[in-house]
């Protein structure tokens, strides 16, 4: 497997054959169906899967918003969010608000948080610019985006009328389920379908992130045909030391058995921020469960050696690190020779910068090793659309592995509701007068 190299060289595990059988048996339980949360394991063959009408139909319509709107604003949280969130961020411009001649269509997102000045900046944002709606809920009843998509849907009436609305805003739900399902069909949106045996966190590989991606310019068959790659590379008949998930999984959880409680995912990409951000999600609601899991941290390199790098030489050993290595970047910037030599920087001289990131990189790892952090690292050759559609399904196979090694569901997610209960009695929520009564009484 050319897309992904792992090397567990510095993490200090050596597996024995008794860990490489069970996580070959945690790989083929995703396979036969028989663990726990056998029902959302619809992911497992999904790059291999998806009919090629429904890329087209994706595509199809991601060009219609794009000719549409200048300002195309994507609603979800968690799940229905972050995936789509990470590869815009990683393949994008990140300067793209400077080059103003380009009306290019900018994807926005909303509904992944509950802050006023936020929405409110972004719907000043976009009063200048044509406008339509990507709105993404499974359940099609989460707070949050439900909130935003009230806002969002109500200014595009206000500005298309409903029948122009319901040309512009395309929703991505349940096939049956949810208040969004009735709505989308009561209004007459474009609609697309998350399928059942797909769970929020899994779902980036389904129309929650494929139409957003879309919308954004990503090219799409990449992304799958690099994670198509991927579910090849980690299939059940993959011999244990050639699957990278299977070793990912079992080292993390050797070392989570030795008492390395956290988990820090790192890059020297800051384009890679915000996979790091989906990663966490994927990881943590997975696997955090029962009293039991690794946390899900991440670094952003290597601004973070600034603030978090004492901690991680010399805090609590409860550390591994996780690198996501970037073999080639896609420029080239080269430091230059100075005469006067102020700086003292001569001795770089000639050099790429990226380089100099990669002796940081490998000094770092050395000095967390000899710290006593473990190291992973994970490279990718770069940061594309086949890269990154590897790395997701690298991670998602990883992940149901590494849940059913540590004798949990990776699939649900019971402890996302104890907020809601609180939130939605203190809001007076229809259906929920017992419950506020009570919490009025303890809050006093
Ligand atoms: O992984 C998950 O299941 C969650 O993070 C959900 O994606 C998130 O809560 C959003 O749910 P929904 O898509 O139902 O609005």
């Amino acid at each position: 497997m050319e897309t992904i190299k792992l090397d567990i060289s510095k993490s200090g595990v050596r597996l024995t054959e008794e860990m490489e059988a069970r996580a070959c048996e945690a790989n083929a339980l995703l396979y036969s169906r028989k663990g726990a949360g056998s029902d959302f394991l619809g992911w497992v063959g999904l790059p291999g899967s998806i009919p090629g009408e429904e890329i087209d139909r994706i595509l199809t319509t991601a060009r219609r918003l794009r000719e549409q709107a200048e300002a195309v604003i994507c609603i979800g949280i968690g799940g229905s969010y972050l995936g789509a969130r990470a590869i815009t961020e990683a393949l994008g411009d990140p300067f793209a608000c400077l080059r103003s001649d380009k009306r290019q269509t900018q994807l926005l997102f909303a509904g992944q948080n509950l802050s006023e000045d936020y929405l409110g900046a972004l719907m000043e944002a976009v009063a200048d610019r044509t406008l339509a709606a990507i709105v993404i809920s499974k359940s099609g009843t989460t707070t949050e985006p439900a909130v935003a998509f009230r806002i969002v849907k109500e200014e595009i009436e206000r500005r298309y009328g409903k029948k122009g609305a319901a040309e512009r805003i395309v929703a991505v739900t349940d096939k049956s389920r949810g208040v969004l399902r009735t709505l989308a069909a009561n209004e007459g949106y474009t609609t697309f379908v998350i399928p059942d045996d797909v769970g929020g966190r899994y779902s980036v590989l389904t129309p929650v992130g494929l139409l957003p991606l879309a919308v954004a310019g990503v090219d799409i068959r990449e992304l799958l045909a690099g994670a198509r790659e991927m579910e090849r590379a980690t299939s059940e008949r993959t011999p244990f030391p050639e699957n990278p998930s299977a070793v990912y999984a079992a080292v993390r959880n050797a070392l989570y058995a030795s008492g390395k409680k956290i988990e820090i995912l790192g890059s020297y990409e800051p384009r890679l921020h915000y996979f790091a951000e989906w990663w966490k999600q994927l990881y943590g609601e997975s696997e955090g469960k029962q009293g039991r899991g690794i946390f899900p941290a991440s670094v952003t390199l290597t601004a973070d050696l600034h603030s978090m790098g004492q901690y991680i030489q010399e805090g609590e050993r409860t550390l591994f690190e996780t690198i996501v290595s970037v073999a080639s970047p896609d420029r080239e910037l080269r430091i230059g020779a100075d005469e006067e030599n102020l700086d003292g920087l001569n001795y770089l001289a000639g050099k790429r910068l990226s380089e100099v990131n990669r002796m940081a990189e490998l000094g770092v790892q050395l000095a967390h090793a000899d710290g006593g952090v473990p190291n992973l690292r994970i490279e990718i050759p770069r940061v594309d659309a086949r890269s990154l559609g590897a790395l997701v399904y690298f991670f998602e196979k990883a992940c149901g592995i590494s849940g059913y090694l540590l004798g949990v569901n990776p699939f649900d997610q019971p402890g996302v509701e104890a907020y809601k209960k609180n939130m939605f009695a203190l809001l007076d929520k229809p259906g929920y007068e017992e419950e506020s009564r009570a919490i009025r009484e303890r809050i006093g």
